[in-house]
């Protein structure tokens, strides 16, 4: 694909489908966030980034808006409402609205749960789940206003037992579960909740903390597509999911994972493909 100025590959979709949209993005200085925040700046919107470290997010809005105009970082950690919500009065005020949010802060790495301990539990639910409900419930007015979109990142471990990721797993599903409940409360205020569920993205912080060491060729290999998905093509679903053509969905998590999780995956693949 051939990039633009900025990085996001050429879209199918018109330059100014979110013109003049603001987007919040939690988690928004790297990885399938910052994918998402390249696809929105590229047609037309501004975005807030918000996550724990201030210096990523000034590189990251760097690269998006050379001239700042439609990208900024506010440091907040998405666990501490207080914080949090400073830092959404703060963009808000910068950029007049918030038209999106994206929760994408999310916190993973691989671990047995029998040597998980109950503050590493906590703290993946407290990052993702707890944060997912801080950030929507503190953009609630705001995007009553605008009649705005929620767009939660989720991820397969959701629905797909996964060894290892008992705490993101948990902590997804219950995000893809406010994803329903927020869309039949929030319905009525013009909000619709959407929510996204990747597979496994190129590139990404995500990949390197998951990926078994010296897996890599073989899980690629043995993907249905024989290859993971990119921050590109993330940036594109999450641009349909937000632009006025999925006006009439809301409630619907949409897997994005090149068939990876589907059930059948796993042992019957494995020994039936070379067939
Ligand atoms: N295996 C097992 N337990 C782990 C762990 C690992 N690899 N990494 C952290 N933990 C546990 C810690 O031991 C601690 O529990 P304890 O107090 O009982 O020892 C608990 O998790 C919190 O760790 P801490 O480092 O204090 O948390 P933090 O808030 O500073 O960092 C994390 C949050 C743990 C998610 C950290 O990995 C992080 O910041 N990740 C960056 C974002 C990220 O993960 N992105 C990937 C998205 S897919």
């Amino acid at each position: 694909m051939t990039p633009d100025p900025i990085g996001a590959p050429m879209s199918i979709f018109k330059p100014d489908v979110l013109a003049g949209k603001v987007a919040v993005i939690t988690g928004g200085g790297s990885g399938i966030n910052l994918g998402i925040a390249k696809a929105f700046v590229a047609h037309g919107a501004s975005v807030a980034l918000i996550s724990r470290t201030q210096s990523k997010l000034d590189a990251a809005a760097a690269e998006l808006s050379p001239d700042g105009a439609h990208a900024r970082g506010w440091a907040a950690d998405v666990r501490d409402a207080d914080a949090l919500g400073a830092a959404l009065d703060a963009a808000a005020e910068h950029f007049g609205a918030i038209d999106i949010l994206v929760n994408g802060a999310a916190g993973n790495f691989l671990a047995p749960a029998a040597a998980l301990s109950p503050n590493g539990f906590k703290t993946v639910i407290e990052i993702d789940t707890v944060g997912t409900f801080n950030a929507t419930r503190l953009c609630f007015e705001r995007l009553k206003a605008s009649r705005g979109v929620v767009l939660n990142v989720s991820a397969t471990q959701a629905f797909m037992p996964t060894p290892l990721q008992v705490h993101p797993g948990a902590a997804k599903a219950a995000i893809d579960k406010l994803t329903q409940d927020l869309a039949l409360e929030w319905g009525a205020f013009g909000i619709r909740v959407v929510g996204i569920a990747p597979g496994g993205v190129e590139g990404t912080e995500g990949m390197k903390r998951l990926m078994p060491p010296g897996m890599e060729e073989k899980m690629r290999a043995a993907l249905p597509l024989g290859r993971f998905t990119t921050t590109e093509e993330i940036g594109e679903v999450a641009l349909f999911l937000v632009s006025p053509a999925a006006g009439y969905i809301t409630g619907t998590t949409l897997v994005v994972d090149g068939a990876s999780a589907m059930p059948i995956s796993g042992v019957f693949w494995q020994a039936t493909r070379a067939l």
